[in-house]
């Protein structure tokens, strides 16, 4: 059944919220639980629909997964896994799917996992990943819609990734943890998500350190056992919320916000007149008088400015006076969403060009990457079709703040991401009502 969201806008959103644990290291973690033979409990487990889909891909390879959705708590049981092949209907839900090839090619020798699509944002290729498994000497072969491995035991070796990929480090370092010898992998993601995953893998016997200049050093052991691991609170989710409250004017307490993981997106903030003050258990984020600042920004992986803090800045920016550049460098098609904020009022323009910073990767390839928003523009309610998970939010934002009625449709996409959404944004005072079709 769909389910649309119906926004009445034009509220300050005032309170408090409690941030969960992050979707892109939970359902990472979730995997490499495989890597061990037992039981593995993760705490602070969001509600979210990845969540959910990454148990089902999990059972469907006849793992135990028990979910205590209240509690905040996943267990996954990997010594029930049964077969090496992912199920084709799981391509393309989530990113997944590709994540699991180490712990099946250490549990089977073999791994088949389907195609997976581009998406709304970008191609998304995986190429890092194949060439990263055959450095681990794995055989890598496509036929039938699926990518199949083999390798007997992988073998640990040096990996320089053409960019800090966050998954193809992710998945690489799952894998080393049980290959032969050492692996180094360099221009590596460095994100705190990817260093929780390290600390669970460090949790479950692995040997990992983090080197200067981007690097991971895994000293491969030869098994690994079940470990009792606490997720990393949401960077993501405490950002947008943090957004929201400034960009309406509102006052809202985030329980669980950590300025540690948020150092560069409150730097920002703050240049574009968001206030803060950083409290013991969280962040206190207000818009004191709405005298936002333009700003020119780019995106870049961590610990730059998030491609994923991207989508409500920009929601922000539409309320700052002035002329904001953001340039994306880390997907190249991540912009589509601003065509509905200017059916609300918004005036933003994408160009191809690389602005408000250094030239990019996507330099003359015709990819409108940056932004420019001239704000601030009184934005009005409008009918949205949710293209992805972090527009989807930004949207639901966007109808917050406009003034007079929005329709959401396609909000999967943000219950994908975001735990409890509409209930925590209606305790702030918005007015969402939700309608299934
Ligand atoms: C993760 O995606 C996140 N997803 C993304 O969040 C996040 O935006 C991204 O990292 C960057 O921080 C999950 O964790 C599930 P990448 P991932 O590999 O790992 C190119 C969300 O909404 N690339 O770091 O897929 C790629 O095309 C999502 O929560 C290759 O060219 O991202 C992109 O331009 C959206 N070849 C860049 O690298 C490869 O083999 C970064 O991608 C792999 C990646």
């Amino acid at each position: 059944m769909a389910r649309k969201y119906i926004v009445e806008g034009g509220t300050n959103l005032q309170g408090e919220i409690t941030i969960r644990g992050a979707k892109n290291a939970v359902t990472k973690e979730m995997v490499a639980a495989l890597l061990a033979p037992g039981v593995s409990r993760l705490r602070n487990v969001p509600d979210i629909g990845d969540v959910d889909i990454t148990r089902r891909v999990l059972e469907s390879l006849g793992c135990g997964v028990r979910h205590d959705a209240a509690a905040g708590t996943l267990e996954i049981d990997g010594s029930t896994l049964s077969t090496p092949e992912v199920p084709a209907e799981y391509s393309g839900l989530n990113r997944i799917p590709i994540l699991m090839v180490g712990p099946l090619l250490h549990r089977f020798g073999r791994a088949v996992v389907p195609m997976m699509g581009g998406c709304g944002i970008g191609e998304r290729p995986i190429d890092f990943h194949l060439q990263g498994f055959e450095s681990l000497g794995a055989k890598v072969e496509y036929h039938d819609g699926a990518y199949h491995f083999s390798a007997e035991r992988l073998t640990g070796t040096r990996i320089t990734l053409p960019f800090p990929s966050v998954g193809a480090t992710e998945n690489l370092m799952m894998a080393a943890a049980l290959a032969h010898g050492t692996t180094e992998i360099r221009n590596a993601a460095i994100e705190p998500e990817i260093v929780d995953l390290a600390l669970l893998l460090q949790a479950m016997g692995a040997i990992i350190s983090q080197e200067t200049d981007r690097t991971w050093v895994i000293q491969g052991v030869d098994s690994l056992r079940p470990a009792d691991h606490r997720v990393l609170n949401d960077r993501i989710e405490a950002a947008s919320f943090a957004v929201s409250a400034v960009a309406t004017g509102g006052d809202v307490f985030i329980r669980g916000a950590d300025q540690l993981h948020l150092l560069t997106f409150l730097n920002w903030l703050r240049r574009a007149g968001g206030e803060f003050d950083v409290k013991p258990d969280g962040i206190r984020f207000y818009g004191r008088d709405r005298k936002l600042k333009s700003i020119a920004a780019e995106t870049g992986v961590h610990p730059g400015l998030m491609t994923d803090w991207q989508q409500p800045l920009v929601i922000l920016l539409t309320q700052a006076t002035g002329m904001s550049v953001i340039h994306e460098t880390v997907y190249e098609n991540r912009f589509g969403y601003v065509e509905a904020l200017n059916r609300m009022g918004a005036h933003i323009q994408v160009f191809d060009e690389c602005l408000g910073g250094k030239d990019c990767r996507f330099r003359h390839l015709g990819h409108r990457h940056s932004a420019v928003i001239l704000g601030p523009t009184p934005l009005r309610g409008a009918e949205m079709e949710i293209p992805d998970l972090r527009a989807g939010f930004s949207y639901l934002v966007a109808a917050v703040l406009a003034k007079g009625k929005s329709t959401l449709t396609g909000v999967r996409y943000i219950e994908r991401g975001y735990d409890h959404v509409v209930e925590k944004f209606r305790s702030l005072g918005a007015s969402i009502e939700v309608v299934e079709e």
